[in-house]
């Protein structure tokens, strides 16, 4: 059975380029591994309550399900703010709650960070690693991806130029799914 690898962008926007990065990955899984893209619209904030009166939202449940079911995660975080976006730390806290039902338990990670700017996400990068550590998420050290400059890396239609990156990205995907064989449960 294929190992299944979600493919999680930190961003909501229409035009994200994690979302385009994200789209670049989906068709290269090779033989005995799926990539499958996680959306993060519509999950609302963490709100404790929720669990503690079961009170559930169904998108929590579905979101839950959905991160339970893979295998691996590949993180695409662009940075807000030095750090890593809302919207992305708050799905790893839906999916780390109710005490003791941590979704993501296990699950070998990579992070690619990204930014039209020099700095390449590096603040949101390590700031997802600290978090990762105490969801038990063991995180791919080398290599590490920091992707600069993405404003440039996409034609009109958002596909990704052939070029280094392109090539240094599946160089890094290769690496992560080798490293996920020695470090999955
Ligand atoms: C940003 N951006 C940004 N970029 C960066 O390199 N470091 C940063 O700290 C920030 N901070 C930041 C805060 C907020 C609130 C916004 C909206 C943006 C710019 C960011 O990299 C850019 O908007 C990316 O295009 C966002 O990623 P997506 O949506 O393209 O995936």
């Amino acid at each position: 059975m294929n190992k299944v690898i979600g493919l999680i962008a930190g961003s909501l926007r229409k035009e994200s380029f994690s979302k385009k990065i994200a789209n670049t990955l989906l068709p290269i899984a090779p033989q005995g591994f799926e990539f499958r893209l996680i959306s993060l619209d519509g999950l609302p904030i963490y709100n404790q309550d929720f669990d503690d009166h079961n009170e559930v939202p169904a998108t929590y449940t579905a979101f839950r399900d959905e991160i339970r079911a893979l295998d691996g995660v590949i993180f695409i975080t662009p940075e807000y703010n030095r750090s890593v976006p809302g919207v992305l730390k708050n799905a790893l806290d839906v999916g780390s709650r109710p005490y003791g039902k941590n979704v993501w338990d296990g699950k070998p990670a990579a992070i690619f960070s990204n930014s039209p700017g020099n700095i390449s996400g590096f603040g949101a990068n390590h700031h997802l690693r600290q978090s990762l550590v105490f969801l038990n998420v063991p995180a791919m050290q080398q290599p590490e991806v920091y992707l600069t400059k993405v404003d440039e890396l996409f034609d009109e239609n958002g596909t990704m130029h052939e070029g280094s990156t392109k090539q240094f990205l599946q160089q890094a995907v290769a690496a992560y799914l080798v490293w996920f064989q020695k470090n999955a449960a």
